[in-house]
């Protein structure tokens, strides 16, 4: 057998690797884990949505659906998701994805040939860097401060690539919440990208999986207004999803994309999995249009604010000397930075405590982030939490 270099070379998510200890050690609290918390799940409703679904018997229901998605879910999207985000796009514009996960790998199938430059943030969501990497994209890290990816790095790397003859394909970000730092990127950064994306010629791919779980002092709109509602070239390709406010396991996401870019991305889809599956979305469907999301939604903003600010204590009591961290303002993350502490020699150590956390090093594609961890506080419970940051406090050592 002789694989191809591409699967020679496939990298592992980082996270679901070291999520999936949590099931071969009893005991274990895993602060690795990015899950939504299935306390929060609307249980009631998606029963009644699945019964109203199933009782139609409507042979589309379970049947193959189109590459696209499911035109009323599109439109709906299109007339209010998208419009409250100030995104005015068209039905060609849009793609349901299996999970912006696929949206990931779908773009970078698009826009990626081997060897490609692809700029990313450092740190960066890690199933992202998996997904270009196994494209064979060659990855190039740009600093962030505290407002954001550093655009005169942006302008330096792009120039440096350009000059080598090979133009960066597309600069991925996360401004809401990134996965993993938790940061908000500024408004003032967002609008800075763009400006840096025309001038270096660069596609922006904006995905916003965690822009409606927002916490109290983000009080404007602009805070977490998508780069794509300012996209006058038509250069930002936005991704959204369902899975952190509803569920993830229906794996229902959009993308809106140039449509150039979206006919490209609908062709490949139909070879990948033919469609998104029909009865998730129609179940997505249902939710939205009976205002489950717009009603569950304050709730779980709350719900995992609460958890934020329990693992903030639990870390002021525990680790105070030891670690730095900037509140996050919203998401499912704390982003740590441990100085003199090396990631993998504290995940181990941590293992023995029986408590897990992401190596920052897992975000990082220039090998560095050795001193950070990633700490998640949206699928445990409050007392887990605080048992983990213990055990992770007892990892430390005196
Ligand atoms: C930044 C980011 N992008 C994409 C995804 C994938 O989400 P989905 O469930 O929509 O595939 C995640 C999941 O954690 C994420 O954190």
């Amino acid at each position: 057998m002789s694989l191809s270099k591409a699967a020679q070379h496939f990298q592992e998510s980082a996270i679901r690797r070291v999520g999936a200890l949590g099931g071969s050690m009893p005991g274990l609290i895993s602060l690795a884990a990015g899950y939504p918390s299935p306390e929060v799940f609307p249980w009631d409703d998606l029963q009644a949505i699945t019964a109203q679904i199933l009782a139609r018997r409507d042979g589309n229901t379970l049947q193959y659906g189109a590459t696209r998605g499911y035109r009323p879910l599109i439109e709906h999207l299109l007339a209010n998701t998208l419009t409250a985000r100030g995104i005015s796009s068209r039905f060609d514009d849009v793609i349901i994805t299996s999970g912006s996960q696929q949206g990931l790998d779908l773009v970078g199938r698009v826009l990626i040939d081997p060897g490609d430059p692809v700029i990313v943030e450092l740190p960066a969501y890690s199933g992202a860097i998996a997904a270009f990497h196994n494209l064979q994209a060659s990855l190039v890290g740009v600093p962030q401060d505290h407002e954001g990816i550093a655009i005169a790095a942006v302008d330096r790397v792009a120039a440096e690539v350009a000059k080598q003859g090979r133009p960066a394909k597309f600069v991925y970000v996360t401004p809401n919440f990134q996965n993993p730092a938790g940061l908000l990127m500024s408004a003032r950064r967002r609008r800075e990208l763009l400006e840096a994306a025309r001038r270096n010629n660069l596609v922006i791919l904006e995905d916003d999986p965690y822009g409606s779980i927002y916490f109290d002092d983000v009080t404007t709109f602009d805070d977490t207004r998508p780069m794509k509602a300012d996209d006058r070239d038509g250069r930002v390709i936005y991704l959204g999803s369902f899975s952190k406010i509803l569920v993830p396991g229906l794996r229902v996401a959009w993308m809106v994309a140039p449509p150039a870019i979206a006919r490209k991305v609908e062709l490949c889809k139909q070879a990948a999995d033919i469609s998104s599956g029909v009865f998730d979305q129609r179940m997505v469907h249902g939710a939205l249009a009976g205002g489950v999301i717009d009603r569950i939604a304050p709730g779980l903003r709350a719900h995992y604010q609460a958890k934020r600010t329990v693992m903030e204590k639990a870390l002021n009591a525990n680790l105070k000397d030891r670690v730095k961290w900037t509140s996050p303002r919203g998401g499912f993350f704390l982003w740590i930075e441990m100085p003199g502490v090396d990631d993998r020699e504290l995940f181990d150590r941590a293992i023995e405590q029986k408590v897990s956390f992401v190596p920052g090093s897992a975000f990082f594609v220039n090998g560095q982030g050795h001193e950070f961890a990633r700490l998640s506080f949206s699928g445990i419970t409050p007392d887990q939490i605080e048992q983990g940051i213990s055990r992770l406090a007892a990892a430390f050592g005196s």
